[in-house]
């Protein structure tokens, strides 16, 4: 039987509660997306949460809210989904690529300072498969420059424990509900902030740039449209009440992982702090193109790390992305997400271990 990489539990429940949505006349943006935002702020400690339609539009929306212009720069880092870059890019701003840490895939605070100029208006760390960044120290490092952090939590919610969630020290945090997130609304996502200024600002930027659409003569801010659905946040209402049982289970097969597969030759783990929550299970491996062959022969589907960004030709080079490089081409995902049957996992770690004989 095929394992797949990915496995989510979406059932009767978030079914019904769609149902209802629709049958009450609760559409477009509306009581269910407020009910969800306000749940989602209080859970991480946030002042406000915001909903938009998927996590590549929160950090467009992020964007827009800091006032990204053309000949503004803005720091990412090289190794990341590209949903990153395209919102600055697709501002006009020139998006200048950071390399990694070289024991974990998040941007390298340190080396960041060097690639700061006066066009420099925001760096967005990337908490990549809910390992954190350290954004604490990047906004201490940054103090008194007027240089916004904005954090791609968007493979992050709900990775940390309380007053330490991955997004929780930025200016601005994004999150996804993508379907290989660790709760789904199929497409969907959000910005957190404590900022009221900020706050009000994304607020009229995703509804046409107005504060209320009935009294439409004052045209304040060239905005768009980036509503959430009522429908939407019903069913992401249901997947929020399951957030702790999904963490446990993420956290449990990445234990579960980490012990069979220590002293492994040809296979080690990324070092990993307790309260992370790591999404997709992954694994560093000496050849990712002959063990991806191996599992895959046998029904087990493995996703490869995505390209690094400095392969695109319409971002910024300006330093050496070794890390990233190796990260491209030794890192795997294994099959995890909170539905994945311990025994599937069982069954790809048998093979891993097989593959190291
Ligand atoms: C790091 C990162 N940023 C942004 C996005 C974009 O989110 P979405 O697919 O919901 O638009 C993703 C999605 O996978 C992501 O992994």
């Amino acid at each position: 039987m095929r394992i797949n990489t990915w496995n989510i539990s979406l059932g009767e429940k978030e079914a019904q509660a769609a149902y209802d949505s629709i049958m009450e006349r609760n559409l477009s943006e509306g009581v269910k997306v407020k009910e969800l935002e306000e749940k989602l702020a209080k859970f991480l400690g946030r002042k406000y949460a915001v909903c938009v339609p998927n996590g590549s539009s929160a950090v467009l929306l992020a964007m827009m809210g800091i006032g990204i212009k053309p000949g503004d720069e803005v720091i990412i880092p090289d190794f990341t989904f590209i949903a990153t870059g395209h919102a600055p890019k697709l501002l006009g701003a020139d998006v200048v690529l950071a390399d990694v840490c070289e024991e974990v895939p998040v941007i390298n605070v340190d080396k960041v300072m060097d690639l700061i100029t006066s066009r420099t208006k925001a760096i967005i760390p990337v908490h990549l498969n809910g390992r954190h960044a350290d954004t604490r120290k990047l906004k201490d490092l940054l103090k008194g420059s007027g240089i916004y952090v904005v954090d791609d939590a968007c493979q992050a919610f709900a990775s940390g424990t309380v007053g330490n969630y991955a997004g929780c020290d930025a200016d601005i945090a994004c999150y996804s509900f993508a379907v290989t997130k660790i709760m789904t609304t199929a497409q969907g996502g959000f910005v957190t902030t404590d900022d009221d200024e900020l706050y009000n600002r994304m607020k009229k930027l995703k509804m046409q740039g107005m504060d209320n659409i009935f009294e439409s003569n004052l045209y304040q801010l060239a905005g768009f449209n980036l509503k959430y659905t009522d429908i939407l946040a019903s069913i992401g209402l249901v997947q929020f009440s399951k957030i702790d049982e999904k963490v446990k289970k993420s956290k449990e097969h990445y234990q579960m992982y980490k012990t069979s597969l220590a002293g492994l030759k040809n296979i080690s783990m990324i070092p990993t702090k307790e309260n992370e929550v790591v999404y997709t299970p992954d694994i560093l491996c000496s050849d990712s193109v002959g063990l991806r062959k191996f599992l895959e022969d046998k029904e087990i589907q493995v996703r490869p790390a995505g390209a690094c960004l400095h392969n695109a030709d319409y971002f910024e080079k300006r330093t050496t992305y070794n890390n990233a490089n190796y990260f491209e081409k030794h890192l795997l995902y294994m099959p995890g997400g909170p539905d994945q049957p311990n025994e599937n996992i069982q069954e790809v770690i048998k093979l891993l271990q097989e593959s190291c004989i």
